[in-house]
């Protein structure tokens, strides 16, 4: 199974990623976790890319093709894989589709979660992500079971540097401006399959399972 899960910041890329991860056995594949991690070891990349990031804006478009067409060739993605986060414009669509052709595959579908933007601003700013095992929540949505503490591993839950409303509103902009084209690459390839992203997570999470299961 390969596929692209497409949406706006707070959609639910990575919530669904999660429960995809566990019961299909594929790797998540989020350039937005790749490059936080690269940001906290202060690689060389992190730090250029961590400017981008605090502002809302994107990576560079070589920056971010360089990690995933490595990623790809690595053998844990031999049975499939779910892109989190990537591709985010059209040129990144377009790398995509050599680095797999190269590799003599190709995507099954790209799911792409539908929601308004009321409702993702909400999402964020209420978001909570375990330092120590990166499990998200929501402290509505989706909360720990008790205080801001992970369930999983005991851990702090901590917020997201760029889930400042400012900041969302920028990635809400760059969003429509350079990742909403995507849909309509994708459409026209005919792997396109659109999901209410509005309904909670479990029913999310029944609509992509129905989609993937019927592959
Ligand atoms: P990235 O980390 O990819 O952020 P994003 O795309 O803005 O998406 P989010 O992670 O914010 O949202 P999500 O859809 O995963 O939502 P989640 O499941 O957490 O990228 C960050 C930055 O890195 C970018 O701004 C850019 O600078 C850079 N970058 C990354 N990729 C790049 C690329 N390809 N090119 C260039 N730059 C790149 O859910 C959100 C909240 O809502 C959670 O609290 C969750 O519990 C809750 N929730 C989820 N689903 C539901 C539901 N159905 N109902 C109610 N609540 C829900
Ligand atoms: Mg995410
Ligand atoms: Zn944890």
């Amino acid at each position: 199974m390969k596929l692209i899960l497409l949406g706006p910041p707070g959609a639910g890329k990575g919530t669904q990623a999660a429960q995809i991860v566990e019961c299909f056995g594929i790797p998540q594949i989020s350039t937005g976790d790749m490059l936080r991690a690269a940001v906290r070891e202060q690689t060389p990349m992190g730090l250029k890319a961590k400017e981008a990031m605090d502002a809302g804006t994107l990576v560079t478009d070589e920056v971010v093709i360089g990690i995933v067409s490595e990623r790809l060739q690595q053998a844990d993605c031999g049975k499939g894989f779910i892109l989190d986060g990537f591709p985010r414009t059209l040129p990144q669509a377009d790398a995509l589709k050599r680095t797999l052709s190269a590799l003599a595959k190709d995507l099954d579908v790209v799911v792409s979660l539908q929601v308004e933007t009321d409702a993702l601003v909400e999402r964020l700013t209420g978001r909570r992500a375990c330092r120590n095992c990166s499990r998200g929540y929501h402290v509505r949505f989706d909360p720990p079971a008790e205080g801001l503490i992970c369930d999983t591993c005991g851990g702090e839950l901590i917020q997201r540097d760029d889930d400042q409303e400012e900041t969302i509103r920028n990635r809400m902009n760059v969003y429509h401006q350079q990742t909403a084209p995507l849909e309509d690459y994708y459409r026209q390839t005919g792997i396109l399959k659109v999901v209410d992203g509005m309904a909670p997570i479990a029913e999310v999470q029944q609509q992509v399972f129905d989609i993937l299961r019927a592959i």
